[in-house]
Parts: structure tokens; C-alpha cells; sequence
């Protein structure tokens, strides 16, 4: 049983330490949204799986790290300055401002007339200004990235040469991005500021672009199932030629049921497009135009690739899976809510995180915290088992209240020390889910918890 809306979450998320709304003490911040102790590791958590999953475990992907903020001429040439646009409309009875696509039936939402301005575009990249510069000094104009992807483009042929890469291969970056959403809102799921996990598959012109773009959908739709995404909660959209970005000759988008209580339940989890050669040749400086023109007199260097195989020169397509951090962070958190009633009939959530995405995989519980010896051998075992994996030591309550919190925050296992420990040299362990315990030694208690905790096997990923 998935949580029944995002609302659950947000009030879990706040109660247990995952997610608090930015700058609380000032009356908050729009849409900001602060990472709290156990948030942070989720995650951390996600992020370290998609680049193992990626750049570790396949042996044809490289991974960057690019700056946030690029000269200015990147996203002039990739088309942000003049594309990346919402089209905005004023309602001339309420003076409310909407994003034209999102008006329903022609009806301004907030007062219902259908008295409309004329649709304008609103860049959505976000400005700064770099140096000690004065207020309409233009030339200081900067912008914080509203994608990763360019950051990569533009290191193309760094990553080729100094790798010694032959197509195909990728570039894997995750990242902060930035965009002024017009109507940012539903908790995590559209914000200002937001992370990518985002990876460009270079390729040949001739590849078979449209397979690759499915081959990559299916990669992501398993790896997904490794976080604990359940299937039947995804569905894909083939993104119509109207609403696909300018670079795009296809784009398919892995849509995640974000309001089971809605009629309209799904909402974008993340992308994979082709990009074409789109990018590649936009930055460079020998691409000429159908008139012969250069397309980029401002660029110093060519991004195209010598092919030793065909002795051909040419600027490789792309394709694109680009996945946010967020939004993955959100899908992770509504499959692993669940409920579970005790004998008392009382109930209880149980967040059924997969083990390797879980912020803490064991918590150790002292039965008496009034006896030294017990809590000695406690704090004892979370010291030997942290080097192996993160553990907590807990007793701040009596033994029900720490299993029902360690429960709803996802730990998969309680280690409980009690009386009969300082005896035997033994530990109860109580698994989240069946809440069934096992008594195991504390000598094979590290191994006996990295078995248990062995992520989800994902589907070799060959090399194509
Ligand atoms: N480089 C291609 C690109 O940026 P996108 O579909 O605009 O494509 C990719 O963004 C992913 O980034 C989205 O599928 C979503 O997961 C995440 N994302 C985009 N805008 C976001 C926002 N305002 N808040 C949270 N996540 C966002």
C-alpha cells in the first residue's frame, strides 16, 4: 500500500527529520525545501546508487562534476537564452499570472473569468551577476544552470581525449539545477532549486537512435525497481512533437502516480530523449549552416569526433536520460509508506525502504537503560558495526516507542541488547517488516547484517 497522497509524506517528513520547509523562522521561502539528518542520507543514498549503478558497474560511462555557473555564450548557443521560456497570461479581472498551459477550460483558477492578456514568454533561467560590478552592468550577466546536460556538452571532447574513449559512451553528472518555475509547488516535487542525475550517451549519426531511447527506458524502468518503485506505478509517455524541447527528436517520459487521489494521477519522474547532434554542434566552431554560415562564431573549439573505424568526422547524437534527485526522493518515499496494525490494534507506518536507500540500516536498542553493563555493550556494538555500515544507538524511550520510530523512518533491522546478552554474548534481531526476531551472536552479528543487507540485484547492464 502506497501513501494515499503526497500530503502523508510531507507530514512525515517533517515529524521524522527527512524534509522541513526552508526558512521556517522567517514564515518559509515559496517552494524551498530544507534536507534534514535522515533526508540528507536518502538522498545521498539514491544518488550513490544511480552512480554505481552507472559509472561503476557498466564499463562505458565516465562521470564530471561541472561548475553551476558557465559563460554566459553556453546558454546562448544552446538555445536557453532564446527557448527556455514559460508562456504567461494575466487575467485582466484579478491581475492573477498563470503558465497558459496550465489554464483548464479557459478559466483564470483563481477567479473563474475568461478575460485573458496575450500570452508573453518569461525566461526561467535564473540571473545572477558575477564580480563587483554595478546593477546594469549587462555584461556581468550570469545564470545559475537550469540543466546539467550543457556542463557535460561542453566537456565532450575533454572526457573523450583524456579517457581514451571511443563511441559509445556517456558522461554521468549529478548536480544542482535552477529554474524560476512560474508555479513551483506539491512539496519536493517542483522547486527552484532542485537536483539532476543526468547522463549523455554518446553515439554514432547512423546508431539506431529510436532503440536506444527504448533500450535506456527499459534500464531506468529496472533500475527504478531496485529503489523499490513499484511498476505498476510508472507509466510511459511518448512526449507529442508540440511539447518536446527544441532539441529533441523524441523524447519518452517515465511518469510516476504521484496523486493516486486525483483523476489525473501521474507527473513526470524524468526524461529520456534523443538529442540529436543538436548540442554538440551548437557549441562548435566548424559547424556551418545550410548557408554555409558558421553557426558559432564565438566558439574556439570543435566538438566533433574523428571515427578510426569509418575515417569519418562527424558530431555524435545523444541520448538523454535525465532523472531528478527530488522527484526520485518523493516516488522512493510514497511506495515504501505503509501501515501495519500490532496486537493492540494500534497502527503503525512502516517505511519499507529497500535496504540500500534506508538512512540507517541498524539501530541499537539497550532494554535497561538503568544498567550500565547493558548500555556499555550497546554503545559497544554500535561503535564495532559503524566502520561496516551506519548504525545508531538509541534510548530515548521504552523498547515499543524505539521499534515504532526506527519503523517509520525505514531501518531494517533493530538490535536489541537484554540481560541474557551479558550471558550468551548474544543480540535479538527484529526485522522491520515481519517484526520477527533471531538471536544471533555478536561475533557474526556484522556479517550476518551485510548479507541481509545485500542491495537488490539489478540486471547486468551490458555495454551496447
Ligand atoms: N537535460 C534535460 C532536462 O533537464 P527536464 O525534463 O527539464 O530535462 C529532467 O528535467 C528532470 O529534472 C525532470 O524529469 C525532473 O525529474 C527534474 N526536474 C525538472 N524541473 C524540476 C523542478 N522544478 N523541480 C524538481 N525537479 C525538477
Amino acid at each position: 500500500m502506497p501513501a494515499p497522497n503526497i500530503d502523508t509524506i510531507v507530514s512525515l517528513a517533517k515529524r521524522r527529520g527527512f524534509v522541513f520547509p526552508s526558512s521556517e523562522v522567517y514564515g518559509g521561502l515559496g517552494s524551498a525545501w530544507d534536507y534534514g539528518p535522515l533526508g540528507v542520507e536518502l538522498c545521498n543514498n539514491v544518488k550513490q546508487a544511480w552512480w554505481r549503478w552507472l559509472v561503476y558497474e557498466r564499463d562505458d560511462i565516465e562521470g564530471i562534476d561541472s561548475s553551476i555557473i558557465l559563460n554566459r555564450l553556453v546558454w546562448k548557443y544552446s538555445g536557453h537564452e532564446a527557448t527556455f521560456n514559460d508562456w504567461l497570461v494575466d487575467c485582466r479581472k484579478c491581475k492573477g499570472r498563470f503558465r497558459s498551459d496550465k489554464i483548464v477550460d479557459n478559466k483564470c483558477p483563481s477567479c473563474g473569468a475568461s478575460d485573458w492578456t496575450e500570452a508573453r514568454p518569461f525566461n526561467t533561467m535564473l540571473q545572477t551577476k558575477l564580480g563587483a560590478v554595478a546593477d546594469d552592468d549587462a555584461t556581468a550577466l550570469a545564470y545559475l544552470r537550469p540543466e546539467t546536460a550543457q556542463g557535460i556538452f561542453i566537456n565532450f571532447l575533454n572526457v573523450q581525449t583524456a579517457m581514451r574513449r571511443k563511441l559509445p559512451f556517456g558522461i554521468a553528472q549529478v548536480g544542482k539545477s535552477f529554474r524560476n518555475e512560474v508555479t513551483p509547488g506539491n512539496f519536493i516535487l517542483r522547486t527552484r532549486e532542485f537536483e539532476q542525475m543526468e547522463m549523455e550517451y554518446f553515439v554514432s549519426p547512423t546508431a539506431e537512435h529510436s532503440q536506444l531511447v527504448d533500450y535506456w527506458v527499459e534500464q531506468y524502468l529496472e533500475w527504478f525497481g531496485s529503489l523499490g518503485i513499484n511498476r505498476d506505478n510508472l507509466y510511459l509517455y511518448e512526449v507529442p512533437e508540440d511539447e518536446r524541447a527544441h532539441y529533441s527528436k523524441r523524447t519518452v517520459d517515465i511518469m510516476y502516480k504521484y496523486f493516486p487521489e486525483r483523476e489525473k494521477p501521474w507527473e513526470e519522474l524524468m526524461g529520456i530523449a534523443w538529442r540529436t547532434d543538436f548540442d554538440l554542434s551548437a557549441h562548435s566552431k566548424n559547424k556551418l549552416d545550410a548557408e554555409g554560415k558558421r553557426i558559432n562564431p564565438e566558439s574556439t573549439e570543435d566538438l566533433s569526433y574523428f571515427d578510426e573505424a569509418t575515417k569519418q568526422r562527424f558530431y555524435p547524437h545523444v541520448i538523454e536520460p535525465a532523472a531528478g534527485v527530488n522527484r526520485t526522493v518523493l516516488a522512493v518515499l510514497m511506495d515504501a509508506y505503509s501501515e501495519k496494525t500490532n496486537d493492540k490494534g494500534e497502527t503503525r507506518v512502516i517505511l519499507k525502504l529497500t535496504p540500500q536507500l534506508a538512512p540507517i540500516k541498524a539501530a541499537i536498542l539497550p532494554l535497561a537503560k538503568n544498567k550500565p553493563e547493558i548500555v556499555g555493550m550497546a554503545k559497544a556494538i554500535k561503535r564495532s558495526l559503524q566502520p561496516v555500515l551506519r548504525a545508531v544507538y538509541d534510548d530515548t524511550g521504552g523498547i515499543g516507542k524505539l521499534y515504532a520510530r526506527q519503523d517509520e523512518i525505514g531501518t531494517p533491522f533493530c538490535i536489541t541488547v537484554d540481560h541474557q546478552s551479558l550471558e550468551d554474548e548474544a543480540v535479538t534481531v527484529r526485522d522491520r517488516d515481519t517484526w520477527e526476531q533471531e538471536r544471533i551472536k555478536v561475533s557474526e552479528l556484522a556479517e550476518h547484517l551485510q548479507k541481509r543487507l545485500k542491495p537488490y540485484p539489478v540486471a547486468a547492464a551490458e555495454t551496447i
